[in-house]
């Protein structure tokens, strides 16, 4: 389903399905109407400005309104972050227009990742839906209410694949697969851009981090990446390029270095690749104080040095650090940077700007003064059920011992844990004008939910961890986790009293928010010991154990596995998410959701994906040997699998029926299977699709996702779902870096995840 927008008399949002689909894909732009119009500009603006439009400025302590007033006034700004509410920004926007010399519009950026005011479960979350219009609608709406808010560009959407569950960061992106996390990124920026970034209620979009950022050595944050050509194009790339191809406007360069050379100061990337090989239009981005890094990266020895390096590589905007704006004059007076080069990076921003419409209406966003919002906060500004809607089918079901679940609305219940009512933790990371107040916890869902029916207890149990420097380290910079004085055996056995009370225990356990962000890198991924012992009291008392987990990341899982008798993975699941919970615990919606990333079993796994290479010497399970690929202290396998979820009803899936035997070259095939819900209850499943190339030029991965569908059925109904091939989906990149499909046997695997599947073979000629 797509969306379009309109704004009723009280100048709140109302949704409404699209009239038609050709309402959206990128509007095209008058590319040379915009080049007229920019190289018009050019020749009026002096060097200064054209530097001062290379500028993005954060308001903050460094960069207060009343600095930044003057700045403006001079022409010395492009844009601003994270400035909000359309009265501030409406009054920047005024001091260009009033007080500047040539009057050239700012544009307003924002962090806007999975939701403005309305929070949407994390990106990781998102993936776990397997649902394209449900990222959609995440993106339709956080555009619109971001837009409403005055912005006219968001930091996302980040397409880092990722296999490295230690980072936190993976929680701000789409999981471990090259194909999954492409068709989420495009879908993101397609939603989000609408039919042009001018539109009233659209963003432009700033793909991230370029590039590899999720590959980063340990999972340690803003570590370096090392990375095989093969594995970079075939796996690492394609997502970028997807996002760049739905019409991204920006791209935010990353901050790690790529086999030994920062991307901030990587000219075959923002160059030979970006602009010449992928022909990108749009505008490179800087990461925050990126420029300056590029000292401590080693390779510039002075801040001149690192300016020259970026501007040349092809960063045009420097974001948060004042670098370009000090030494750029003194660079191009010396020569070290022509003028040429100078107009590059201020053209793209001026296109960017001309993109964004702003030179038709800077207040485009931002409408007459008199429509600004009383309340920046106001209720009637959410998009509730839509939010509820998408976290629910983000949800994992990963364990259900003797259908433990969906819960009865009768008898006692018994909700635990330190996760349970932390409105702040279930908006995730990265929650943009997200407020905590207005987010519903797993407690105030579940009250919704059993109002009149059950009888409801609740205790904490235990402190997110009971480890003093992690509790100093998730309050740092915001008052975000609530440290409970009692002792950690007191507060257990309040929840072990409550849990004897009840017919069911529920425990809402995992991660704060603030251990699945930017620089929270973990070096173990369990369960804290707080936590885990606060669980091993609740299973003592005998009682049925459903564990809740909020985290962003995979953890380890094996004993929690062992002890729950049903597992439920919420990831962080926004502003409706403690009732979108509450409908999966009691079945008023029935779970869907799949797992986009692999959990290990333990940390010593890692890296653990599915689509890993074959080994000359595989491990077999049913015959195992010692001289195979394997661990002798653990299992091979992954605890869950990529692609795996339950449901509450039960699927089967036929053999697969291929429309021939052989796939001519440039030509097609059809795979389909029909999926039938064998079950009591109707439900949602991802039929998934994998292909493997047994023997190849090189390696080739065990199987890897080459297409999926969501579909729903009735109880006892049926569906065929039908799969094209194309010689694409069979193309990788050989040992000479060409991207080619070569003839030969190919297996074609289709299931409702990566481990059982239905195989079928076809020759490619
Ligand atoms: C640094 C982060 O790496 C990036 O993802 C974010 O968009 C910027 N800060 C701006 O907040």
């Amino acid at each position: 389903m797509k969306w379009i927008y309109s704004v009723s008399l009280a100048a709140s949002l109302v949704i409404q399905p699209a009239l038609a689909d050709d309402l959206f894909g990128p509007h095209p732009i008058n590319e040379q109407a915009r080049d007229a119009f920019v190289s018009d500009l050019l020749t009026k603006m002096t060097l200064d400005e054209k530097i001062g439009q290379l500028r993005l400025i954060s308001v903050g302590p460094d960069n207060p309104k009343s600095a930044i007033r003057d700045m403006i006034q001079k022409g010395q700004v492009g844009a601003i972050f994270n400035t909000v509410t359309r009265s501030d920004i409406r009054a920047m926007q005024d001091q260009v227009m009033q007080l500047s010399r040539l009057k050239i519009p700012l544009f307003f950026a924002y962090d806007v990742v999975h939701g403005q005011r309305t929070i949407f479960p994390i990106p990781l979350g998102l993936a776990a839906s397997w649902d394209l219009d449900a990222v959609s609608t995440v993106g339709r709406i956080s555009a619109c209410e971001a837009a409403d808010d005055g912005l006219n560009m968001t930091w996302a959407p980040m397409v880092d694949v990722s296999r490295e569950p230690r980072w936190g960061r993976g929680s701000e992106g789409f999981g471990e697969d090259t194909f999954l996390t492409g068709q989420m990124g495009s879908a993101m920026v397609k939603a989000m851009q609408g039919n042009s970034p001018a539109d009233r209620y659209s963003l432009m979009t700033s793909v991230k981090h370029f590039a590899l950022y999720g590959a980063v050595e340990g999972g340690r944050d803003y570590n370096t990446a090392d990375m095989s050509p093969q594995r970079m194009f075939q796996d690492y790339l394609p997502p970028y390029k997807a996002s760049l191809d739905a019409g991204s406007g920006g791209v935010m360069v990353a901050l790690n270095a790529i086999n030994g050379v920062p991307a901030t100061a990587d000219s075959w990337l923002l160059k030979d690749l970006l602009r010449d090989e992928w022909k990108f239009k749009g505008i490179t981005i800087s990461d925050h104080g990126a420029i300056k890094e590029l000292l401590k990266h080693g390779v510039a020895s002075d801040p001149q040095d690192a300016v020259r390096i970026a501007l040349k590589s092809g960063v045009d905007m420097s974001m948060s650090d004042e670098y370009y704006s000090q030494y750029l004059p003194g660079l191009v007076k010396s020569g070290a940077v022509s003028m040429a080069e100078i107009d590059d990076a201020a053209r793209h921003v001026l296109n960017v700007k001309y993109d964004m419409g702003l030179f038709n209406d800077p207040y485009s966003h931002l409408g007459p003064k008199e429509s600004d919002p009383q309340d920046n906060n106001a209720e009637s500004r959410l998009h509730r059920a839509e939010a509820r809607d998408v976290a629910r089918k983000s949800i994992v079901l990963l364990k259900n011992r003797l259908e433990t679940l969906p819960l009865q609305k009768s008898g006692t219940i018994a909700l635990v844990g330190p996760l349970a009512d932390s409105q702040r933790d279930i908006m995730g990371s990265w929650s943009a004008a997200g407020v905590a107040k207005q987010s519903v916890t797993l407690l105030q869902g579940m009250r919704n939910a059993t109002a009149g029916k059950a009888t409801l207890l609740y205790a904490k149990g235990a402190n997110i961890s009971d480890h003093p420097g992690i509790q100093n380290f998730l309050n740092l910079y915001e008052k975000a986790v609530s440290v409970d004085t009692r002792t950690p055996q007191q507060l257990i056995d309040e929840a072990v009293e409550k849990a004897r009370q009840a017919d069911v225990v529920v425990a809402a356990v995992g991660e704060a928010q603030g251990m699945a962000h930017e620089a929270s890198s973990r070096s173990e991924l369990n369960i804290p010991a707080s936590q885990k012992k606060l669980l091993q009291a609740l299973k003592a008392t005998g009682k049925p154990l459903v564990i809740v987990l909020m985290n962003g990341r995979p953890l380890t899982l094996v004993q929690e596995d062992q002890m729950a008798d049903a597992l439920l993975e919420t990831w962080f699941s926004g502003t409706e998410g403690g009732n979108a919970i509450a409908d999966v615990l009691f079945g008023d919606y029935n779970p869907s959701g799949k797992l986009p990333v692999t959990f290990p079993r333990n940390v010593g796994q890692i890296p653990l994906y599915y689509n890993h290479l074959p080994t000359g010497r595989p491990y077999n399970p049913t015959k195992p040997n010692k001289y195979t690929s394997h661990y002798y202290d653990t299992a091979n396998g992954p605890l869950y699998p990529f692609g795996y979820g339950l449901s509450y009803t039960t699927f089967k899936v036929s053999p697969v029926k291929l429309s021939a035997r052989t796939m001519a070259r440039h030509g097609t095939l059809e795979a389909s299977v029909t999926v039938t819900n064998n079950g009591a209850r109707d439900g949602a499943t991802v039929v998934q699709m994998y292909l493997n190339d047994p023997v190849a030029s090189i390696s080739r991965p065990v199987r890897e996702l080459r297409g999926f569908k969501r579909i729903m059925l009735k109880a006892g109904e049926s569906q065929t779902v039908t799969f094209k091939i194309d010689e694409d989906a069979l193309k990788f990149w050989n040992q000479k870096m060409q991207h080619v499909a070569e003839p030969g046997k190919f297996n074609i695997m289709i299931g409702l995840d990566s481990v059982r599947t239905q195989d079928a073979q076809f020759d490619y000629l």
